[in-house]
């Protein structure tokens, strides 16, 4: 069995689709973690440890995000709540709101900042730390990418978080959340790195 420490319904359902070739039975668990670090590679370190501290056992955890050069980095590790962030001091204040809400002021907010930049200024890219852990120790870990652009407006109604303004390299000008679950799978960050743990997995299956 391999715990997967998220709170984020979409990310489970991309990391159980992705692993289900592995027969091995996966087991979401919520905690709420501090994601203090400035950089995903921590953050994930972070969580993976705490999550598999809690579970006792082997622990998949990611830490990831959107990455926009032409905004220095930003939204970066503070996706998740971008628009609860002050973008001067870098401080994130919690306004409490549901998930769904905050995806959409964060999309929002991004697609203000980027008004006026014009491609191939556009460029942005999704980032992923996945990490598996089991209490005390690091197992495996792995980072990818997937690069693409910041479209005009949102559009479409499938996947999560940014996925409705981040239009892929490779998918004709359609935007994450207009592709259907499996093709966004097939070139995701997140397939990426999942992978290589498969790799990793399918040679460490003792352990799981
Ligand atoms: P965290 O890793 O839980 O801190 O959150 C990462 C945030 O990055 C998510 O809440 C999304 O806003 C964004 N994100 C990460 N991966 C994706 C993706 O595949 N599509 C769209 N947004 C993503």
């Amino acid at each position: 069995m391999i715990f997967i420490g998220t709170t984020n319904p979409g990310k489970v359902a991309e990391i159980a689709a992705l692993l289900a070739p592995l027969g091995v039975e996966l087991k979401p668990v919520s905690l709420d973690i501090e994601e203090p670090a400035e950089t995903f590679e921590e953050n994930a370190r972070l969580k993976a440890l705490a999550y598999a501290e809690h579970t006792g056992g082997v622990t998949i955890s990611e830490d990831s995000g959107l990455i926009i050069p032409a905004l220095e980095g930003l939204p970066g590790v503070w996706s998740a709540r971008f628009a609860d962030l002050d973008v001067q001091t870098r401080k994130v204040t919690s306004s409490g709101r549901s998930r769904e809400v905050i995806d959409r002021l964060n999309n929002q907010r991004v697609l203000e900042l980027m008004q006026g930049i014009e491609q191939p200024r556009r460029a942005a890219l999704f980032k992923v730390a996945l990490l598996v852990a089991q209490p005390g120790k690091v197992l495996f870990q792995s980072v990818a990418e997937c690069h693409g652009w910041i479209a005009e407006e949102e559009k479409g109604t499938g996947g999560f978080g940014y996925d409705p303004i981040f239009v892929g390299q490779d998918t004709f000008g359609k935007t994450f959340a207009e592709l259907d679950p499996m093709r966004k799978n097939l070139r995701s960050h997140r397939k990426r790195a999942l992978d290589e743990m498969f790799l990793w997995a399918s040679q460490n299956r003792s352990l799981l």
